[in-house]
């Protein structure tokens, strides 16, 4: 399953035209005062099917009317399959079903034919923005796999060639008159394939309730299924009180206080020096079976071989591991070192050096402190000022990892729109 994360690109805006905003406030009226939030995914149903795709400023939105924290909205819209997270083809996006059912079942040739038809990647529109496909979990519809599903329909029992005809029809814009469900000719939603095979004789089903229900049928002039009793095969027979249907739950018999005293566990003592014992240590009524109550938590007679040798263990080994392991601390950069980047005078206008990924406005505050403003500055890093930085910081390589450089060279270079050029991405 890949990861569902927002588009880098977003529109700046989101509103629901007129006619959806009044199905929004009706779908919010269904749920009782204080739970309106449960209208998420109803919202964020509608906000795609107006916009093709939810986008940002959509959720952004729907959490403003549902009073909703955007992260809450956020896991709906990321966790569901069915919400699209970036533009999707115009006429088709097919949702190919990868779980086990369907992937034993011929799931893998299906993608084939989308990476051959669609496009070799998932996510990605066909050179005309009409069609698009990407795997997804299971959706449902296992007794008829492999399955797909294009927008809010299912097409089940697929082989390779009835999806290439699929695809074809939404391609041609006749998506509205391929067949939903099965594909198959001789099946109905999802009875056995070809014909029935067990519970042929009806006669033997209906020998207990067969008669009266015959009965009935011939009185309503209907052919009307037999009357089966309803089974108790999968019920235990027991007779453990807590399946026992006699034993009414919750007792009408009130417990005096000195039976509630008697059965109850009472809380450990406040003793600092007795603190980290168990119950059972501290030998609380009904759960004494080790030592004495009240007394000292037994011995066990069992010793570690780390033990025996005098060595230390558990948090105390830990400890002593962790000291050997770990490097002598290095001391922090001097700020008079001659590695470090050369600052220069606040200028009138300073660069955002947030736009960097991993610069936030903490580090931000520090760089300016050293008199770094520029992204000019920062793309002329050589790897000793890096590593002062880095130090300075105390980022454990995360300027090396996150590019610095490479990200200041291409901000100082043509902005915002450079930095897409060469990462694909918003600068953040
Ligand atoms: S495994 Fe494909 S629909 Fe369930």
């Amino acid at each position: 399953m890949s990861v569902r994360r927002l588009a880098e690109v977003q529109p700046d805006s989101f509103a629901f035209s007129k006619a959806n905003a009044v199905v929004a406030k009706n779908w919010i009226g269904k749920y009782p005062k204080g739970r309106q939030q449960s209208a998420v995914i109803p919202l964020l149903m509608i906000a795609q099917e107006q916009e093709g795709w939810v986008t940002r400023p959509a959720i952004e939105q729907v959490s403003k009317m549902l009073d909703m924290p955007l992260i809450r909205v956020l896991e709906v819209a990321t966790f569901y399959t069915q919400f699209q997270l970036k533009p999707v083809g115009t006429r088709a996006h097919v949702q190919v079903c990868g779980t086990t059912p369907c992937m034993l079942r011929g799931a893998e040739a299906l993608m084939d034919v989308c990476r051959e038809k669609i496009h070799p990647e998932q996510f990605h529109t066909n050179a005309d923005g009409t069609l698009s496909w990407e795997e997804v979990e299971c959706a449902g519809a296992c007794v008829n796999a492999p399955m797909i599903m294009i927008f809010k329909d299912t097409y089940e029992d697929l082989t390779p060639e009835r999806l290439a005809e699929i695809i074809d029809a939404f391609e041609a814009g006749k998506g509205a008159s391929v067949k939903t469900g099965t594909q198959l000719k001789d099946r109905y939603t999802s009875e056995p394939e070809g014909e029935r095979t067990t519970l042929l004789d009806e006669a033997a089903l209906s020998k207990s309730g067969g008669a009266k229900a015959k009965s009935g049928a011939a009185k309503n002039g209907a052919a009307k299924e037999p009357a089966i009793p309803p089974s108790k095969a999968s019920k235990p027979k027991t007779h453990a009180a807590e399946t026992d249907a006699s034993v009414k739950s919750p007792s009408p018999k009130k417990a005096t206080g000195k039976q509630e005293d008697a059965t109850s566990v009472p809380p450990l003592p406040l003793n600092k020096k007795r603190a980290n014992e168990t119950l059972d240590d501290a030998g609380a009524p009904g759960r004494q079976r080790k030592g004495k109550p009240g007394g000292p938590a037994p011995k066990s007679a069992y010793k570690s071989p780390e033990l025996l040798k005098g060595e230390p263990i558990g948090a105390d080994a830990k400890k002593t591991r962790a000291a050997a392991k770990a490097p002598l601390a290095e001391a922090k950069p001097t700020l008079d070192s001659p590695n470090r980047p050369v600052g220069i005078k606040k200028p009138a206008k300073p660069d955002d050096l947030k736009l960097i990924s991993g610069v936030g406005p903490k580090f931000e505050t520090i760089l300016n402190g050293l008199g770094i403003y520029k992204f000019e500055q920062v793309a002329s890093w050589q790897k000793r000022q890096r590593e002062w930085v880095d130090g300075y910081l105390n980022f454990s390589g995360r300027i090396e990892r996150d590019d610095w450089v490479k990200q200041a060279k291409a901000l100082a270079k043509g902005g915002e729109a450079e930095y897409i050029r060469v990462f694909g991405k918003k600068p953040r």
